[in-house]
C-alpha cells in the first residue's frame, strides 16, 4: 500500500530542485551537528555540575601540584587518620605518636591549581587503591626517606585490609603482602644504589703507617645495582627510586672516601662525589630502561630537606619546633648558593635531575612541599634510650609518620592507580 504524501500548501511549498536538496543535504547537516554537539555536551556536563573553582584534573594529580601551593589546616569535617601508633609496618623511630611527640595538627596541601585552598589534595582511597592494584607489586628502592615512603604507603593500605603481613623477599628490607587483592609492596635498601663495598687498607707491619690517615676506600661501581634490587626489575610493576643523603663528605670523609669503578677499573681521572652521582644515577636509570618490561611504571622522587636550625645535627642542630617555614623562607634555608646546613636536598635533586634528562623516569617533585614542614620531623622524639639525643643529635631529616609522606603518598597514589587501570591485563 502507498503511503499518501502529507498534504502542504502550495504556496509554501519549495520548488521540487530546492526540495530535493535539502533532503540531500539534511542527512549531512544532522551528522555535522551531532559531531559538534556530543562532545560539547560532554565537556559542559561535568562542568555545570562542578563548583567553580573545582578543576577537571583531579586535584593533586597535574605535575604543577606539586610545585606550587599551600599547607592549610585540613578542611572541615576532618577525615578519621588512616592508622596511628599500632599500624604494623611502623619504623620505631618515624613513630612520633608512640614516641611521645604531639600529633601534628591536621594539614593538608592546597595546590595553587585547585583553588586558592579551598580545595586540597585528597587522602589515598585505600580500598580503591589495593582493587587497581590486584596482583600487581610496587617496589621502592633507595635510602631511608624512600623507607619513610613506604611506611605510609604500607600503613595506609593496611586500613584498607587488615589481614596484610610483612613479606620481605628478594632483597626486601621492608615491605607487606596484602592477601585480599594480592598486591605486594616493598623496599629494598640500597642508598647508593650502585654497588659499593668496603675495602680496608692492608695493614702490612713492616711498612710505615699511612700518611693519609686512610682506613679503607668504599669501592662503588657504577655500573653494577646493588646486590638487594640488581634482580627485581621485571618482579615490580611500579618502581619508585631515590637517592640523596648518602652523597655526603660526612658519610664518606676523607679518611674512608668513595672510590667510582667503571668496568671493574678505578675511574680516571677520580670523580668527586657530586660527579659520582650523576654517573651512578645515569647508569641505574639506562640499566632499569633497559632491563624492565616497557609497561612498568618508573617513578623517581626527588629528596626532602632537612630542617636543622642553630647548628648540624652533630652541633645541636635542633627542630623541635611547631612552626611551618614561609615561603620567603625557603631560599635562605635551602638554596645551595647561600651555603646553609640544609643545602644538601637541592644540590642533590639538581643533579639527579639533570642525570634522569632522556630516561624513562617520570620525575615526581616532592621537596617543595616538604620544604615548608620544619614541624614534621621526630626531632628529639626518637623513641631511643635517655641521653640518645646527645650523643646523635635530633633526627630534623626523617618524617614522622603519619605525617608528611603521607601527603607524597596522597600525590602518588593516584599515579599508581591510573597507570594500573591504563594496564589491564597487559602481562
Ligand atoms: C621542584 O620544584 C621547585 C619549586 O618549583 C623547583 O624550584 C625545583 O627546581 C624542582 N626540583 C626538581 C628536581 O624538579
Ligand atoms: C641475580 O641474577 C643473576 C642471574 O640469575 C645471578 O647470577 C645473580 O647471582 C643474582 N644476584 C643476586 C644478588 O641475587
Ligand atoms: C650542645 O649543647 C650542650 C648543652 O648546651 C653543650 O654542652 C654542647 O657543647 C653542645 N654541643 C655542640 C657540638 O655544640
Amino acid at each position: 500500500m502507498r503511503r499518501k504524501r502529507p498534504a502542504a500548501p502550495l504556496s509554501t511549498a519549495p520548488s521540487p530542485p530546492a526540495m530535493r536538496l535539502l533532503l540531500r543535504l539534511r542527512l549531512p547537516l544532522l551528522l555535522l551537528l551531532l559531531f559538534l554537539a556530543v562532545p560539547l555536551l560532554i565537556l559542559l556536563s561535568p562542568l555545570s555540575r562542578r563548583p567553580p573553582h573545582q578543576p577537571v584534573v583531579p586535584c593533586g594529580a597535574e605535575p604543577s601540584d606539586v610545585t606550587a601551593g599551600r599547607w592549610v589546616p585540613t578542611p572541615r569535617p576532618v577525615p578519621a587518620p588512616l592508622y596511628g601508633a599500632s599500624c604494623p609496618f611502623h619504623r620505631g623511630s618515624y613513630n612520633c605518636l608512640r614516641n611521645g611527640r604531639p600529633a601534628l595538627s591536621p594539614l593538608s596541601w592546597a595546590p595553587a591549581r585547585c583553588g586558592g585552598g579551598a580545595v586540597v589534595v585528597p587522602r589515598i582511597d585505600a580500598a580503591g587503591f589495593l582493587a587497581a592494584a590486584r596482583g600487581r607489586r610496587v617496589g621502592l628502592v633507595g635510602d631511608s626517606l624512600n623507607e619513610n615512603l613506604a611506611v605510609a604507603l604500607l600503613c595506609a593500605l593496611h586500613s584498607a585490609d587488615p589481614a596484610a603481613r610483612r613479606w620481605k623477599r628478594r632483597g626486601a628490607w621492608r615491605g607487606g603482602y596484602f592477601p585480599t587483592h594480592d598486591v605486594t609492596v616493598a623496599f629494598h635498601r640500597a642508598v647508593l644504589l650502585a654497588k659499593h663495598t668496603w675495602e680496608p687498607v692492608e695493614e702490612n707491619s713492616e711498612e710505615e703507617p699511612r700518611q693519609d690517615g686512610r682506613k679503607g676506600i668504599y669501592r662503588v661501581d657504577v655500573d653494577i645495582p646493588a646486590d638487594e634490587w640488581i634482580n627485581t626489575t621485571k618482579f615490580y610493576d611500579v618502581l619508585i627510586f631515590n637517592t640523596g643523603h648518602w652523597w655526603g663528605t660526612y658519610k664518606f670523609p676523607k679518611e674512608t672516601p668513595l672510590i667510582f669503578y667503571r668496568g671493574g677499573k678505578p675511574m680516571e681521572p677520580p670523580l668527586s662525589i657530586p660527579e659520582g652521582l650523576k654517573a651512578v644515577v645515569r647508569s641505574m636509570a639506562a640499566y632499569i630502561d633497559r632491563e624492565a618490561p616497557s609497561n612498568t611504571l618508573k617513578l623517581w622522587r626527588t629528596q626532602s630537606p632537612r630542617h636543622f636550625h642553630g647548628g648540624e645535627w652533630d652541633h645541636n642542630g635542633s627542630c623541635a619546633t611547631g612552626r611551618l617555614l614561609r615561603e620567603d623562607e625557603l631560599d635562605s634555608w635551602f638554596d645551595p648558593r647561600l651555603g646553609g646546613v640544609n643545602r644538601d636536598a637541592r644540590t642533590v635533586n639538581l643533579a639527579v635531575e639533570e642525570a634522569l634528562a632522556g630516561s624513562g623516569f617520570r620525575v615526581v617533585n616532592l621537596t617543595y612541599m616538604s620544604e615548608f614542614r620544619a614541624d614534621a620531623h621526630p626531632a628529639a622524639w626518637l623513641g631511643k634510650e635517655e641521653g640518645a639525643v646527645a650523643l646523635h643529635g635530633q633526627d630534623c631529616m626523617h618524617w614522622c609518620v603519619p605525617g608528611v609522606p603521607d601527603t607524597w603518598v596522597d600525590i602518588l597514589a593516584p599515579q599508581i592507580i591510573s597507570h594500573f587501570l591504563n594496564h589491564r591485563g597487559n602481562d
